[in-house]
């Protein structure tokens, strides 16, 4: 039996209020719509037809392009009349006996759900559709049973008719599995005749229900959340959010309250995340890593035991086993710290390298550099890699000692086990084991410091009087 999916993306969303199409605002670090599509390649489907429109079309179709190629064929409804008609333009593209028709907005849905719809429609029917009881069903479609408890058909809210029907509480999730030719028959009768002039999917429910050839499978009712707003989006974020947290809590990571994962994220078995912190971007951290409080990894690499001391900011960069970074780093593009290596508090890296062993812990930019394995860089260094028109590259040996406050001009090389004494500005380059000093030579005037200060009250006095006198 081949399978397609249709998933609905070509709303207009204008209840978000955005530019944006709405199945491209981004919840738990994927866009809306590739969650459906996620669902029902992982339930079986092998060929997804996504409908899209509206102005922003081509942005929708290329994003679906990037992520998953050939797998997904996007198909144009070009003006939005309703879930009946972008149903028809998908179903166009169809050449399945089963298809599963979704909508772009519900992340929530699941590869489980798709799986019963489907094991429903394997016992005759002709169409399988979710549905839901909710405490509050505002907003949904209803769905209408007979005293029996048959089907008969989908109603939507707007066009709700008695009090009744008002106080029922099971909704339809939008979510449909169904036989290509009665679907396509089903569809060619749809009309109108609604309060919003649409051509409604659900009506589909009543024409195929008065054939006997229907099925309602009742699923969770967190899996039917639709995105329509704002506070929608955030809201299925949250369960996103927990759902992450359970998945990599049962594969043995600690993942404390309030860490933020995104769905994209690889994390090993004892890996800790505390309160707070951010892991984006298809991230990852293997076995025994430690993120810390508020850290915000994206797009990063952590190897074994790696520790992130709290509120580091880490921006594609890759950390390697044992190092440890923070607290307050800032590890910005083309970081790359070698095992046992630390960075410390207010140090920040840009396309940097640091060799295994080697330290920067306190206060300092290392940007466009290399640092040799154990080479130790003292508080208040900075690679002053710009020169207002280019970039250069400072590189320190191995085993080096960079003294505190030291400027190293770009492009500039100290060599193996060099010595660069505190407070030197380094514009040559320094030869392996040589010492580099350069400082105006110390001073000390016996007594001094009382006669200077004697000397400076007498000049605050003179200036306060000045001041009265005028
Ligand atoms: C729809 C259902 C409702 C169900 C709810 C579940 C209909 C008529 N109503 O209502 O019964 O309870 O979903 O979330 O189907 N779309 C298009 N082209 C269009 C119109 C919509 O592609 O012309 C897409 C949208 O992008 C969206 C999906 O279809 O992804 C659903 O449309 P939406 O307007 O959000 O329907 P609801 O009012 O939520
Ligand atoms: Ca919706």
């Amino acid at each position: 039996m081949s399978i397609t999916a249709i998933v609905l993306a070509a709303g207009r969303g204008s209840r978000m209020k955005s530019e944006l199409p709405k199945v491209l605002h981004r919840a738990a670090g994927r866009p809306l719509v590739e969650y459906p599509i996620r669902a029902a390649l992982a339930a079986g489907v092998t060929r997804v037809v996504v409908v899209t429109g509206g102005p922003e079309r081509e942005r929708l179709d290329a994003h679906l392009r990037a992520v998953f190629g050939v797998a997904v064929h996007c198909v144009e409804q070009a003006t939005p009349r309703g879930t009946g008609d972008a149903a028809r333009v998908g179903l166009a593209a169809v050449d399945a006996d089963e298809v599963l028709v979704l909508c772009g907005d519900t992340p929530l849905l699941r590869e489980e759900e798709l799986r019963q719809l489907r094991a429903a429609l394997e016992q005759g029917r002709s169409l399988a559709f979710l549905s839901a009881r909710l405490d509050s069903p505002q907003g949904y479609g209803r769905v209408l049973r007979d005293a029996e408890g048959a089907v008969l058909g989908v109603r939507e809210e707007r066009d709700l008719k008695t009090d009744a029907e008002r106080q029922l509480r099971e909704v339809n999730a939008g979510v449909y599995a169904a036989r290509v030719p009665e679907l396509r028959a089903a569809l060619a009768q749809l009309r109108d005749d609604n309060a919003q002039g649409e051509l409604y999917l659900t009506d589909v429910v009543a024409w195929l229900a008065a054939r006997g050839a229907v099925v309602a499978v009742e699923g969770p009712a967190e899996a039917l959340l639709g995105v329509n707003d704002r506070a929608q989006l955030v809201a299925a974020e949250a369960a996103l959010y927990r759902r992450i947290a359970a998945r990599h809590a049962a594969a043995g990571v600690t993942v404390r309250a309030g860490a933020l994962i995104d769905d994209d994220v690889t994390l090993e078995p004892d890996v800790e995340v505390e309160s707070g912190a951010c892991l984006r971007a298809g991230s990852v951290a293997r076995r025994g890593a430690r993120i810390g409080v508020g850290a915000v990894l994206t797009r990063c690499q952590l190897g074994e035991r790696v520790t992130v001391l709290p509120y580091s900011v880490l921006t594609d960069s890759v950390v390697e086993a044992e190092a440890q970074v923070g607290p307050f780093s800032h590890l910005r593009p083309g970081s790359v710290l070698g095992e046992r290596a630390h960075v410390g508090n207010f140090v920040e890296t840009k396309q940097t390298r640091l060799g295994a062993g080697a330290k920067a812990n306190h206060l300092a930019y290392l940007g466009d550099g290399e640092v040799g394995p154990g080479a130790n860089i003292g508080a208040g260094t900075i690679f002053c890699n710009y020169d207002g028109f280019q970039k250069h590259r400072t590189v320190i040996g191995a085993g080096a000692f960079i003294g505190s406050d030291t400027q190293l001009v770009a492009p500039v090389t100290v060599g193996e086990g060099a010595y660069v004494a505190t407070g030197t500005t380094v514009t040559k380059d320094v030869p392996a084991d040589a010492l580099a000093l350069s400082r105006v030579k110390q001073e000390n005037k016996p007594g001094y410091a009382s006669r200077l200060r004697a000397r400076m009250r007498a000049a605050a006095e003179r200036a306060k009087a000045e001041r009265a006198g005028r």
